[in-house]
C-alpha cells in the first residue's frame, strides 16, 4: 500500500470453494484510497471471484472484509452497492431490451415525489455523462441494437459515474479500440486523484503496468505477488503468473515481422463487393486453404458485421460470396454450416449453453453433422475430453456446468467445439479474447495446427497481437472499407495501428 494513502478495503485470510474447487485460499488484499491496483493471473486463478465477494455477488466464504476499517459482510451486490462498491463484470451484464439511458440508471432511476421515474431527465442526464466519456448516442434507442464494443462503454461509463468509491473493472478494455482505451484510463486516473480506489483486471500486462498504482499477481487461488507498478516489469509479473520464464509470450511485435508471399493453393471463399447499410463498403477478398487471413481494425470498423455474413447471420445489401467455386449468398447460418464454414463470435454468450455441461457445448457443433443417433453420450464425452486436454481447459472436467469456468476457459471451449470435426473454412472473431499470455500461446498454436491441416482460417481482431501472430496476410478496416492490405512484405505492430 503506497504511503499516505488510507486503506478503504481490506480482505483478510480469504477462502472460497466452489463444490470440490478451491477458488480462493487464504487471500490477503488491502485497496487504498486513491490508488489503481492492478490484479493479473492466469484463467482460473481467483481474480473474479474476489471481486464478486467484494462486491456482495458471492456472498458464502470464509475470511474478514474490512470497509474502513469495520467488518462488514453483504448480504447481495445490492448491498454492497449501497456502501459505495461498483463493478463492470467480464461478461456484458446490461439488459439489451432496455434503453440506454435506463442501462445507465439501472437500480438507481431518478424518480419525482411520487416515485415516478424522470424519463427526460433521466435520459438528458444519461446523455451528458455519455458525452463525457465521448460517446454520441440517442439515450432513449434500445442498448441491444448497439455494437457490443459500444455496449461494453456503456456499462463502464455508467460505473465510472456512479458515484461508487470502490469501483472494479473486471477486463474492461477487451472490446475497446486504443483511442478508448486511453480515455478509460484518463478517466480512472482522475478518479483516482479524486480520491476512489480502483481495481483493475487485465490480460494485458503493458496496459496494467501502464495505469496501475500497485499490482498484484494471483495464481491458483492464491496471491503470490504485490509489487508497485514502477518496481517491477512484463517478464516479472508473467514470471509470477505462470512461473517457468516462456521468454516467448512477451512478444510485443515492436520490430519487423515478415509475412509470407501469396499462397497458390485453391480459393476457399471469396467475397466481392460486400456493402451492408452504413457497416460495410465494398469489400473484397479471397482466402485460400492452409491460410490465415487477419482482418484487423478499431472496434466498430465492420468487421464483426463482415464475419456475420460470412456465416448468414446477416445478408449484405450488394455483393455475395463464392464458396469453393459455389455462388452463395447464405440465407441462414444452417445453409453457411452446411456449406463448411464454422464461428466463433466474439461474445461467448451468443455461442455457449451456460447452464448445460461442457461436453453438451462442445458436441453441438457435430451434431449438425452426425445424427444425435450415432453420437451416443458416452462417445459425446470423449471427444470432448479429448478437446479439453488439447485445448489444456481448467478444470478438464467436462461435466461441469459451462457457466462454472472462468471467462478465459470459456472461450476455450467455444473454439474446442470445431476441433474434432473441422469445417473448410473457420471465421473467428476476437479467439484470444479475455485469455492469460500462456493460453493465448496455447490458442494460437492450435489455430496454425489448423492452418497447417489445411483449413482457411480468417481471424478478425482488434488486437493488433492476435491478428499479427497468427496471419499470413492482413487487412485493415476502417470505417466498413479496406483501406491497406499487407501480403509478403514485413509489417510491426505500430505500422499496423497506423493504417487503421
Ligand atoms: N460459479 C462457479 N461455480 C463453480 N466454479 C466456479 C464458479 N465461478 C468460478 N469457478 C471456478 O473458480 C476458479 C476461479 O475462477 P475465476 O472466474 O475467479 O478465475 P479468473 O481469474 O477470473 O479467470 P479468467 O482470467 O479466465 O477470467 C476456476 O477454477 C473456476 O472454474
Ligand atoms: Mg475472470
Amino acid at each position: 500500500m503506497p504511503q499516505g494513502r488510507s486503506p478503504i478495503l481490506e480482505l483478510q485470510e480469504i477462502t472460497k470453494a466452489f463444490g470440490g474447487v478451491e477458488a480462493l485460499r487464504g487471500v490477503d488484499f488491502v485497496l487504498s484510497a486513491g490508488e489503481i491496483h492492478g490484479l493479473v493471473g492466469e484463467n482460473g486463478a481467483g481474480k473474479s471471484t474476489l471481486m464478486k465477494i467484494i462486491a456482495g455477488v458471492h456472498t458464502e466464504f470464509s475470511g474478514r472484509l474490512l470497509l474502513d476499517g469495520r467488518e462488514t459482510r453483504f448480504r447481495s451486490a445490492r448491498d454492497a452497492h449501497a456502501a459505495g462498491i461498483a463493478m463492470v463484470h467480464q461478461e456484458l451484464s446490461v439488459a439489451p431490451d432496455l434503453s440506454i439511458a435506463e442501462n445507465v440508471f439501472l437500480g438507481s432511476q431518478p424518480t419525482n415525489r411520487f416515485g415516478l421515474v424522470q424519463w427526460r431527465r433521466m435520459a438528458r442526464e444519461a446523455g451528458e455523462q455519455l458525452a463525457r466519456f465521448g460517446i454520441d448516442v440517442d439515450p432513449l434507442s434500445r442498448l441491444g441494437d448497439l455494437p457490443i464494443g459500444l455496449q461494453q462503454l456503456i456499462e463502464i461509463a455508467r460505473v465510472l459515474f456512479s458515484g461508487a468509491r470502490i469501483i472494479i473493472l473486471d477486463e474492461p478494455t477487451s472490446a475497446l479500440s486504443p483511442p478508448e482505451v486511453e480515455r478509460l484510463f484518463s478517466t480512472l486516473r482522475r478518479l483516482r486523484d479524486e480520491g476512489t480506489g480502483i481495481i483493475f483486471i487485465s490480460h494485458f500486462i503493458e496496459d496494467i503496468l501502464r495505469v496501475s498504482d500497485t499490482v498484484t499477481v494471483f495464481r491458483n487461488g492464491r496471491k503470490v505477488a504485490e509489487a508497485q507498478a514502477a518496481d517491477t516489469s512484463k517478464a516479472a509479473l508473467i514470471e509470477a503468473m505462470i512461473g517457468k520464464g516462456r521468454e516467448a509470450l512477451e512478444e510485443s511485435y515492436t520490430e519487423d515481422i515478415p509475412l509470407p508471399p501469396l499462397s497458390d493453393r485453391p480459393v476457399v471463399l471469396k467475397a466481392s463487393g460486400l456493402s451492408l447499410a452504413r457497416s460495410l463498403k465494398d469489400v473484397s477478398f479471397e482466402v485460400r486453404a492452409g491460410e490465415v487471413l487477419g482482418i484487423y481494425g478499431f472496434m466498430g470498423c465492420g468487421q464483426l458485421e463482415l464475419a456475420r455474413i460470412l456465416f448468414g447471420k446477416l445478408r449484405p445489401d450488394h455483393g455475395g460470396l463464392v464458396v469453393a467455386g459455389g455462388q452463395a449468398t447464405f440465407a441462414s447460418t444452417a445453409q453457411a454450416r452446411r456449406a463448411g464454414i464454422a464461428f466463433v463470435s466474439e461474445s461467448r454468450r451468443d455461442m455457449l449453453f451456460h447452464q448445460e455441461p461442457v461436453y453438451k457445448n462442445v458436441s453441438v457443433s457435430i451434431l449438425d453433422r452426425i445424427s444425435r443417433l450415432l453420437l451416443k453420450p458416452s462417445r459425446e464425452r470423449l471427444i470432448a475430453r479429448r478437446q479439453v486436454e488439447q485445448l489444456q481447459i481448467r478444470p478438464a472436467a467436462v461435466e461441469l456446468n459451462l457457466g462454472m469456468l472462468s471467462g478465459g476457459n470459456q472461450q476455450k471451449v467455444a473454439l474446442a467445439k470445431w476441433l474434432s470435426y473441422p469445417p473448410r473454412l473457420l471465421v473467428l472473431c476476437e479467439p484470444t479474447r479475455g485469455m492469460d499470455v500462456g493460453a493465448k500461446s496455447d490458442v494460437i498454436n492450435i489455430i496454425r495446427d489448423l492452418r497447417a491441416r489445411g483449413l482457411a482460417i480468417i481471424v478478425l481482431s482488434t488486437e493488433p497481437e492476435t491478428v499479427l501472430s497468427l496471419a499470413d496476410r492482413i487487412l485493415v478496416l476502417r470505417r466498413g472499407a479496406v483501406v491497406r492490405e499487407f501480403s509478403d512484405e514485413a509489417i510491426s505492430k505500430d505500422r499496423l495501428l497506423e493504417a487503421a
